[in-house]
């Protein structure tokens, strides 16, 4: 027995070296950790159950016969994140570049299997040269088959992926359909091609970071939805995320105690609206005052910031809160900000996570390229998002609600529950001045003086239109409420909705403007 205790012990020795020492220390000069460290750094002290220690490949071509390693590239598993239970898998990178063999994919593959029958969020930690040259086409077959279950497992658990490195290639569509993506600036990248291909195909010259970069895809394509400053923050950040969702789309999100008074008024949001309605204001001293003190955690924070996302907590229950940002581009919606949010609202009713919207929007942004690019498909993808979404729905109107984008911003008409406006919302066609120089053209032109003129009708319709009385008298405004009463306001109506149960007509599913 004691000789084959050893022998299992020596194994585990050897399993937990990876790829060996040499390229241990190779990825901790390039300020990296390893695939067991960042597990160790994710997951509760000693929770770490691994699965599948022992597996190697079946290759035989290339010499691979004669270089097995334990674990062929990844370790995966289970564990508690703050007591919660999580499936795991972590490239790592010593053992072949992390590459994906047929092996390596049936142990991801696994662990998503026992994800989703037990109903857990999946977390992959990616850091992998993509797949394993040396296999051809079983390597594909399992990033396939990873794809497939990315997307049977969309909307019933929560899938998280951190790029802690390369991730390249066709590997990229995994992370892609994942729920989160989060990557760690100067050490990891994402790409379909990368620098070499492209300037073969394009004749551009980009460097890796530049391509595919953590900051390129915060602040440019929006594919990461957060760039964090190292792999430690990366971890810290995900598990901040985790902390806001339920474990499956069965479940509510978990809530925490508030010691905040619920009755609070806050009497600093009575003189945060300019009075100059072209004025901008910083819509997040908005959020962060009224939700629970320093539980707002901004997504996708680098882009599209004329639209704010993120996840907080109202009396310690989990929001999801949509807002529009005033002090970027006036808050306007444009094709990246319409999708941004469509995504966010979409996951929070995927994970019965209300939704609260902050609405300051002068409209959607004019101009040929947001017409060639098509903001009628992607501004209905937010109409859309808003109008499926069964979880209690609540909206705030702190300044202007103009044209299509108050139908689109969480408006009563399509579905939102409780819809308050501050006594400076303006709810109407347009603005005043474009309203007046529209439907007063004649009369303005025919004046001696048209700019006085001008002058006077924006004042009529401004006095006409631009307050929310109109619509409250109407019911389309619930409540026109003192911005100081806000979080009181919403914490009762939040409260007074969270047993709501509505049903969508059934269908195999609908149709959304992709
Ligand atoms: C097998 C690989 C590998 C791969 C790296 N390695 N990528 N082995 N298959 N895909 C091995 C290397 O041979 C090396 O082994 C070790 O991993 C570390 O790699 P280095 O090149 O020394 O590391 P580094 O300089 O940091 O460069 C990392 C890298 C580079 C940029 C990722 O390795 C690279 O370009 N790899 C190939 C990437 C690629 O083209 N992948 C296929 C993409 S197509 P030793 O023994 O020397 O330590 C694809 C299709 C997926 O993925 C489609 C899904 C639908």
């Amino acid at each position: 027995m004691a000789n084959k205790l050893d022998i299992l012990r020596q194994k585990h020795e050897q399993a937990l070296l990876g790829g060996g020492q040499e390229r241990i220390d190779k990825q901790h000069q390039k300020g990296k950790l390893t695939a067991r460290e960042h597990l160790m750094l994710l997951l509760d002290e000693g929770s770490f159950e691994e699965i599948g220690k022992f597996v190697t490949h079946r290759s035989t071509e290339f010499g691979l016969d004669k270089q097995k390693i334990p674990g062929d590239g990844v370790v995966t598993g289970y564990g508690r994140i703050q007591g919660r239970l999580v499936y795991v898998f972590s490239q790592d990178f010593t053992v072949f570049g992390g590459s994906l063999s047929e092996t390596h994919a049936e142990k991801i593959c696994k662990i998503m299997d026992l994800a989703m029958s037990n109903g857990a969020p999946l977390i992959g930690l990616n850091d992998s040269g993509g797949a394993r040259i040396q296999e051809g086409v079983v390597s594909l077959a399992g990033y396939a088959d990873i794809f497939y279950r990315n997307t049977l497992a969309s909307g019933v658990i929560p899938q998280l992926s951190a790029i802690m490195g390369p991730c390249a290639g066709g590997a990229v569509y995994s992370p892609a359909i994942t729920d989160f993506i989060f990557m760690v600036e100067h050490t990891s990248y994402m790409f379909v091609t990368g620098p070499n291909v492209v300037k073969t195909v394009t004749h551009e010259e980009v460097t890796a970071e530049e391509l595919g970069g953590a900051m390129t895809h915060a602040t440019k394509s929006g594919v990461t939805h957060f760039a964090c400053a190292n792999e430690l923050a990366c971890i810290e950040q995900l598990k901040q995320l985790l902390s806001y969702i339920p474990q499956n789309c069965e479940e509510l999100p978990p809530a925490y105690p508030c010691l905040q008074d619920p009755e609070q008024l806050l009497e600093a949001l009575n003189s945060l609206v300019p009075e100059n309605p072209n004025q901008p204001y910083d819509m997040k001293e908005v959020i962060e005052l009224v939700v629970d003190k320093g539980s707002f955690m901004e997504v996708h924070q680098h882009f599209a910031g004329n639209i704010v996302v993120g996840f907080a907590r109202l009396n310690g229950k989990s929001l999801g809160i949509v807002a529009n940002q005033p002090a970027v581009l006036a808050g306007v919606l444009d094709i990246h900000a319409s999708t941004k949010a469509a995504r966010f609202v979409r996951f929070c009713d995927a994970f019965n996570i209300p939704l609260l919207v902050f609405e300051d929007v002068p409209g959607f942004l004019p101009g040929t390229d947001q017409e060639w690019n098509a903001i009628i498909s992607n501004g209905a993808k937010l109409l859309y998002a808003f109008s499926e979404a069964t979880v209690p729905r609540v909206t705030v109107i702190t300044r202007k609600a103009y044209g299509g984008a108050y139908d689109v911003m969480n408006s009563k008409h399509i579905g939102a529950d409780m819809n308050y406006a501050w006594p400076t919302a303006e709810i109407a066609v347009m603005g005043p001045k474009g309203a007046a120089e529209i439907i007063f053209r004649k009369e303005i032109a025919a004046a001696k003086d048209p700019e006085a003129k001008l002058q006077e009708k924006v004042a009529e319709y401004t006095e006409t239109f631009a307050h929310p009385y109109r619509a409250a008298e109407r019911g389309f405004i619930d409540e026109v409420i003192e911005p100081a009463e806000t979080r009181r306001k919403l914490i009762r109506a939040f409260d007074m909705l969270q047993n709501k149960a509505k049903v969508l007509p059934r269908k195999k599913h609908g149709n959304i403007p992709l």
